[in-house]
């Protein structure tokens, strides 16, 4: 129980910073995206406050980074099927206008999240992953998200 505690806390304290960002989504869809693509900004931000020095660099904790924004990536096209926005989402319409594409940008970062695992052997890799990483999102964000 003692090693058991404080990762249940920690979880508990991830599961509302959560649903205090998200609140007001209702919408299942709407939120499991957010979610998503919530988990893949922390994600990237691990990987990003090791660069900055603020944590000791750890390339097993930015392949796992690297994992959960694979698998995460892999799950957007599924998470944006259902053609739906509420007032809270950032989403715009001309995702469901040109599916193919918004599925391809998801394909790229997920691609790249796969692909850069076991290439980061120290601190001085991060700064150009970050680049990579950053290039992607911001792909799809400029298009896709207000
Ligand atoms: C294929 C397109 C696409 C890619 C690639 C993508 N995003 Fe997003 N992202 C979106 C869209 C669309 C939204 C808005 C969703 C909504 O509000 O309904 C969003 C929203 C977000 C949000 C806000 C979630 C919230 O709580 O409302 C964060 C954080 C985020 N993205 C981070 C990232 C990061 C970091 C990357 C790159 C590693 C990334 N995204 C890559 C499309 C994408």
């Amino acid at each position: 129980m003692k090693i058991i505690k404080p990762i249940m806390a920690g979880a508990f304290i991830a599961l509302a910073t959560a649903a205090i960002a998200h609140t007001g989504v209702k919408d299942p869809n709407v939120k499991a995206r957010m979610d998503g693509m919530s988990a893949i900004g922390q994600a990237v931000k691990t990987i990003g406050t090791m660069m900055k020095g603020e944590t000791a660099f750890d390339g097993a904790a930015v392949d796992a980074a690297l994992a959960e924004i694979e698998n995460r990536a892999a799950r957007i096209p599924e998470r944006f099927e259902e053609n739906v926005i509420t007032p809270k989402s950032e989403a715009r319409p001309t995702i469901w206008e040109s599916t193919d594409d918004f599925n391809e940008k998801a394909l790229t970062l997920e691609t790249l999240a796969a692909t850069r695992q076991g290439t980061v052997s120290g601190p001085d890799d991060l700064r150009p992953l970050m680049g990579e990483i950053g290039a992607t999102c911001k792909s799809c964000h400029s298009e896709y998200r207000d």
